[in-house]
């Protein structure tokens, strides 16, 4: 009788002990795992440089009068395994002051991030969204729910009139400008 208990006891023990290995092995083998992924995945994850000054026009394209327009932004993007060149990574309103500055403000909307549009008859920016409004200088109206101002993004005007813009995006739904990756 007293054997059977002991018997009893050393199986339970070993099951334990088993089931502990089995536990804690596996538990092992996530972490490399899981990390693989995570490099695995990065790629894909990885966005057009932010940050870096983009050739978007010429300033032959914008009228001298101020009134705004949207251009693409094209940037090449690289990930690990393949290169594309010339992909949209965003687009801009670009505006030509009469004192001959150029503004460059990014077309969405800090509110929720929509696309805002210019409305030439209201000679500003609209939210289709919530109805954020802007001035054509960017400046948020009155009685809109966006936080901020339309987001200005810095221009360099170089050599033969080429415009680039550092290209970058913001998070929405806060006062201060916060960039996002
Ligand atoms: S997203 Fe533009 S007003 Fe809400």
């Amino acid at each position: 009788m007293e054997l059977k208990e002991t018997t009893q006891k050393t199986d339970r023990r070993d099951f334990v002990k088993r089931a502990l290995a089995v536990v804690i092995g596996g538990i092992a083998g996530l972490v490399p795992a899981a990390a693989g992924l995570m490099v695995l995945l990065d790629p894909l994850r990885r966005k057009a440089a932010a940050g870096a000054a983009i050739k978007v026009t010429t300033l032959e394209a914008l009228p001298k009068d101020g009134v705004p327009r949207k251009f693409p932004v094209l940037a090449n993007r690289t990930d690990a395994w393949n290169k594309y060149a010339n992909v949209p990574v965003g687009a801009v309103y670009l505006r030509r002051t009469s004192e001959g500055i150029v503004e460059a403000f990014n077309v969405v909307c800090p509110h929720a991030g929509c696309f805002v549009d210019f409305s030439a008859e209201r000679n500003g920016f609209l939210c289709p969204c919530h109805n954020s409004s802007f001035t054509v200088a960017g400046k948020i109206n009155p009685g809109s729910p966006s936080p901020r101002d339309l987001d200005a993004l810095p221009v360099e005007l170089r050599q033969d009139g080429e415009v680039w813009v550092v290209f970058q995006n913001f998070k929405t739904g806060e006062k201060e400008k916060v960039p996002v990756a």
